[in-house]
């Protein structure tokens, strides 16, 4: 699917510009919004490591903060041979916005496994439960 390429590919892109001086484990994100825009996100560590954000929550935050709501899939790329899997927090954070959008996990050769939020995080807290 071109699409799905074309994502991943950005999220490779992205994950070049990983600031990761303690791990040195580059991840790259790409969210395809409702909109069609793309935002993309590297993980970004600090010296003080719990100040460290994941490449997910760094493409999603942008998208959110140009207004958008609606996500169609997210697209995460490490450098392992097989796919990396999104972070408890990441998880937490993208069911706040849908439990049915994909997220495809891709490794550094281009293997992938696509899961949905719902998946990754079953029986999730979500913003029904503070209705
Ligand atoms: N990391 C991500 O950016 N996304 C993931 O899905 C897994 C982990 C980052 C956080 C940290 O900078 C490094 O990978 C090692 O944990």
């Amino acid at each position: 699917m071109m699409e799905l390429d074309s994502l991943v590919e950005a999220a490779r892109r992205a994950s070049r510009n990983a600031y990761v001086p303690y791990s040195r484990f580059q991840v790259g994100a790409a969210v395809l919004c409702s909109s069609g825009k793309v935002y993309t996100g590297c993980n970004i560590e600090n010296a003080s490591y719990g100040g460290t954000i994941c490449a997910e929550r760094v493409a999603l935050t942008k998208a959110i903060s140009e207004g958008e709501r609606q996500f169609e899939r997210v697209v995460v790329v490490g450098p392992n041979s097989s796919p990396t899997s999104p972070c408890g927090i990441c998880r937490q954070f993208m069911a706040e916005f849908g439990l049915d959008v994909p997220v495809t996990m891709v490794g550094e050769s281009g293997e992938s496994i696509t899961m949905t939020v719902r998946e990754l995080l079953p029986d999730a807290f979500t913003p029904e439960a503070l209705k």
